[in-house]
């Protein structure tokens, strides 16, 4: 997310504020998070916050920013302040009328697609492997409906190229604003990452208008009464049912409390077609990245692969091997893998905000305009919650059977609050699936699981860490 955006600026100086604390400023002007992460790869929050306290800033060649690690921090943080780019009402009205998409109710609809691609995802995997096939497709068929060719093999590495460069201009320019002191306007000089990303996300625009512009004719056809011209929807001519609706489907419908809905091009904003291009963009690397640490677990830990195969082979005597809502609930010790991933090997960091006013936190007074850099690692790494369990930084999907589920709050690799993840539910669901999928009758071989992470702009293996899911028959 970009909101996850690390930051790499230090600070010199400390602050006084009204509660008389002075904000620790332990590093010297000259350290920064390029030096640290030369010396000893990314740096450790979670260490940083252990020895510094929950507050401290940093400082390099730029504005100081403030990082904050504690739980108590990161909810008073995530509270009171778009989706990713936009705020305040834009934010809650864009927020609200895309949320129809993602409610049990929608997920329910979209369980059918989901177990499809993810069989068809397990095949293509016994050939090669590759995760990001998946989310992305599971992301374009829920979310623009109908393939369209964005996932065929001859365009789907090109589609996926546009993603990349795209995505590495966007976090070359959240780094760089937040090293540039002098915040110019952002102009797409030849040649620079930032130039590409805008290329870039031209066509990725022209793309997403295309499969609108598809999926107007088709409902239009639909709603003139020539079912057979229809996106392969089959409920009231214009209205797909349940199980066929997609995320755009959602956009194009829902309203707010003065019946606007989203605008496809309205004064210049194109609310449809950027609400579509930010979910494509949130919610498939981050899903990605989040089963490949669960594949890493799950090659450390084979005793819970085990675990999985034994829960599966009783959800398909009880319910069939349909994975329906009431299915899925069977899955406890799925759930337990998927949740304990997320809350030792979080793959969204943390994320960024700026004090719009002056405001007391953990004992300090932060000064308005303060940029902060908030830590989600950290408290679910740490909390006080977690450190009664057994083992508290082992993983031990087991533990979500014996009451870790109860633990409110303390669970947060989804943010909270106004900015809460849009996508959760889906994001759980279909790893579940995925997961259901595999252990019906495959096995997992990571070909490098010793390759390195890196943890910016989202946690990931170096090397995408190789897979190769097999048959249980071929593998023994
Ligand atoms: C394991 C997978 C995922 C993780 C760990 C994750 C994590 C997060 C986190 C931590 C935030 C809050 C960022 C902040 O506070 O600034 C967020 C926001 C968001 N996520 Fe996710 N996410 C995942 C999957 C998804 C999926 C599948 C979608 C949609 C298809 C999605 C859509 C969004 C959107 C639109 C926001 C912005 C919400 C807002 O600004 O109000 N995410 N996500």
């Amino acid at each position: 997310m970009a909101a996850a955006a690390a930051t790499f600026v230090l600070c010199g100086g400390c602050r006084i504020g009204n509660s008389g604390n002075a904000i620790p400023s332990p590093f010297p002007f000259w350290s920064d998070l390029i030096i640290e992460t030369r010396k000893r790869g990314f740096p450790d929050f979670v260490k940083l916050h252990a020895q510094h306290g929950p507050l401290f800033y940093w400082r390099f060649l730029g504005p100081r920013k403030l990082f904050v690690g504690s739980f108590e921090a990161v909810k008073q943080l995530l509270g009171p302040w778009g989706m990713v780019n936009i705020s305040g009402k834009q934010h809650a009205r864009v927020k609200r009328l895309a949320q129809a998409a993602f409610t049990p109710r929608a997920i329910r609809g979209y369980l059918p697609r989901m177990q499809t691609i993810a069989e068809q995802a397990v095949q293509k995997w016994a050939a090669d492997g590759d995760i990001l096939w998946f989310t992305f497709r599971i992301a374009v068929e829920i979310i623009v409906g109908f393939d369209d060719g964005w996932t065929s093999p001859r365009q789907f590495p090109t589609i996926s190229a546009e993603f990349k460069t795209w995505l590495e201009g966007l976090f070359r320019r959240v780094r760089q604003q937040h090293l540039d002191r002098t915040r110019f306007f952002p102009l797409p000089i030849p040649g620079t990452a930032f130039a590409r990303g805008m290329k870039m996300r031209a066509a990725l625009m022209r793309r997403i208008h295309a499969s609108l512009d598809l999926l107007e004719e088709r409902n239009a056809a639909a709603a003139a009464g020539s079912p057979g011209e229809a996106s392969g929807h089959n409920g009231d001519a214009g209205s797909p049912a349940a199980e066929q609706r997609t995320t755009l489907d959602f956009l194009k419908s829902s309203r707010d409390e003065n019946g606007n809905t989203l605008t496809r091009q309205a004064e210049g904003t194109e609310q449809i077609a950027d609400t579509v291009l930010t979910l494509l963009f949130a919610g498939h690397d981050t899903s990605s990245s989040s089963l490949t640490r669960i594949f890493h677990h799950l090659h450390n830990h084979p005793e819970a692969a085990e675990r999985l195969r034994r829960e599966q082979a009783d959800v398909v005597a009880k319910h069939g091997s349909v994975i329906t809502e009431a299915a899925l609930h069977d899955m406890p010790y799925a759930d337990g893998v998927v949740r304990e991933t997320l809350r030792i090997t979080p793959i969204v960091v943390g994320f960024s905000r700026v004090a719009l006013q002056d405001f007391e936190l953990c004992g300090y007074t932060v000064p308005a305009g303060t940029g902060m850099t908030c830590s989600l690692a950290q408290p679910l790494l740490t909390d006080a919650r977690w450190q009664g369990e057994e083992q508290p930084l082992a993983f031990k999907p087991e533990r979500w059977l014996a009451g870790a589920a109860l633990k409110q709050g303390a669970w947060i690799p989804f943010g909270g609050g106004q900015r809460l993840c849009l996508g959760w539910l889906l994001a759980m669901t279909e790893m579940k699936v995925l997961l259901a999928a595999i252990f019906r009758g495959h096995a997992m071989e990571l070909r490098q699981p010793d390759e390195p992470w890196v943890s910016f702009p989202l946690a990931r293996p170096k090397c995408s860490m190789p897979a190769r899911f097999v048959a249980v028959k071929d593998a023994e």
